[in-house]
């Protein structure tokens, strides 16, 4: 491959945010500096550049070797982010005084240009990664590294902030145990996943749970309910159900909270549903926790930290070797590339299949179906 010629680069962060992202950031300025290349910071996903005004310190941060010392172990995202800036759909008010969404892309290539910026590292999920790969098909040098704690990229075996989350999951449901027990109470977690179900099925196998209701088995509460009758067979009189926000009953929708211009729908309240409804059918006292955005925040674990050391490094390697438009991924032990039309295609969800479904099957786990 050509040896691309490049002096300065750019970072972003776009959408939710996950632990590991300024793990990356350092990683990659790091890497790049040695290379004798600039890197700045785009604000808030690519706000920083469709809308420098907004920003009177700038809309671009300079990553100096200072800027990014002390951060590998924080949460959040130094550069900020936002899951309203779609380029492609930007909310826009119009002459007629309502909202819609204009395509922004070609304005937003020209200003990486204007800002002599040779090339992008682009932390994003499906939606941020997807941008990614409209930019690059318009002649941007982009390369994309895997964020999410949903775990539903294709083409990667792990995105960094997926352990993280679920190592707290499973903390929560470990202590849950004990008030569930000591009250002889069915306690429901829902956690995030958007439409796949990895960090519930991930944390309800690890946390010792009894039911698992996840989005790719849609689920008959009265299985559920069942369960849990079982349970009291065997003089267990308390039960921990892990419910991923997208987990919907069979012939039943997913409970969606709201869809606002430019953004994708948010998702919320399906546990508070499923708790109702076996405290119908079982009798037994049911209390529900969500556990929200707390998955999201903290130090990332061990191994958030090094996969997204690893991915930053290897994204700066990537560009130096002449790619675009490829993710960096896990394939492990290596970390290889991806493009990132097919990284971005469709999400991976859970197959029905996999070890860990049928171990959660052998532990006696019920999925409701
Ligand atoms: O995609 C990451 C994620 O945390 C999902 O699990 C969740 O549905 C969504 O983001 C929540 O987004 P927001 O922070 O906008 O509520």
């Amino acid at each position: 491959m050509p040896k691309a010629r490049i002096r300065k680069i750019a970072i972003n962060t776009g959408g939710g945010d996950a632990p590991g992202l300024n793990a990356v950031i350092r990683s990659v300025v790091i890497a790049a500096l040695n290379k004798g290349w600039e890197v700045v910071g785009i604000r808030d996903g690519y706000n920083g550049l469709l809308m420098p005004g907004e920003y009177p310190e700038g809309g671009l941060l300079p990553l100096t070797r200072g800027r990014v010392r002390g951060i590998t172990h924080l949460g959040g995202t130094i550069l900020g982010t936002t899951n309203k800036g779609n380029p492609a759909k930007y909310p826009t008010l119009g002459p007629d005084g309502r909202w819609y969404e204009k395509d922004r892309t070609g304005e937003l290539v020209a200003a990486f240009k204007r800002n002599g910026i040779d090339a992008l590292v682009a932390l994003g999920g499906d939606g941020s990664l997807g941008i990614a790969n409209l930019l690059a098909q318009r002649g941007l040098r982009v390369i994309g590294v895997p964020k999410t704690i949903d775990n539903d990229l294709k083409g990667t075996v792990a995105t960094f902030g997926f352990d993280t989350a679920v190592s707290f999951a499973t903390e929560c449901l470990d202590r849950l145990h004990s008030t569930a027990e000591a009250h002889r109470r069915i306690m429901v977690i829902e956690v995030m996943g958007r439409y796949a179900g990895w960090i519930a099925l991930n944390t309800g196998i690890s946390g010792t749970a009894d039911a698992i209701l996840i989005p790719e088995i849609p689920y008959d509460i009265r299985k559920v309910a069942a369960a849990m009758k079982a349970l009291e067979k065997r003089n267990k009189y308390f039960a921990i159900v892990v419910v991923a926000e997208g987990a919907r009953p069979k012939g039943g929708g997913v409970c969606v909270v709201s869809k606002e211009l430019g953004r994708q729908e948010k998702l919320g309240g399906c546990g508070e549903r499923v708790a109702k409804e076996l405290q119908e059918l079982t009798g037994r006292e049911c209390r529900t926790v969500v556990l929200g955005h707390l998955l999201r925040g903290g130090s990332p674990t061990t191994f958030d930290r090094l996969i997204s050391l690893r991915f930053g490094a290897a994204a700066v390697r990537a560009l130096d070797e002449g790619r675009s438009g490829v993710m960096v991924a896990l394939d492990p032990p290596r970390v290889r590339y991806v493009p990132l039309a097919q990284a971005t295609q469709r999400l991976k969800t859970v197959p029905l299949n996999c070890d860990s479904i049928l171990t959660a099957r052998s532990l006696g786990i019920s999925f409701g179906d």
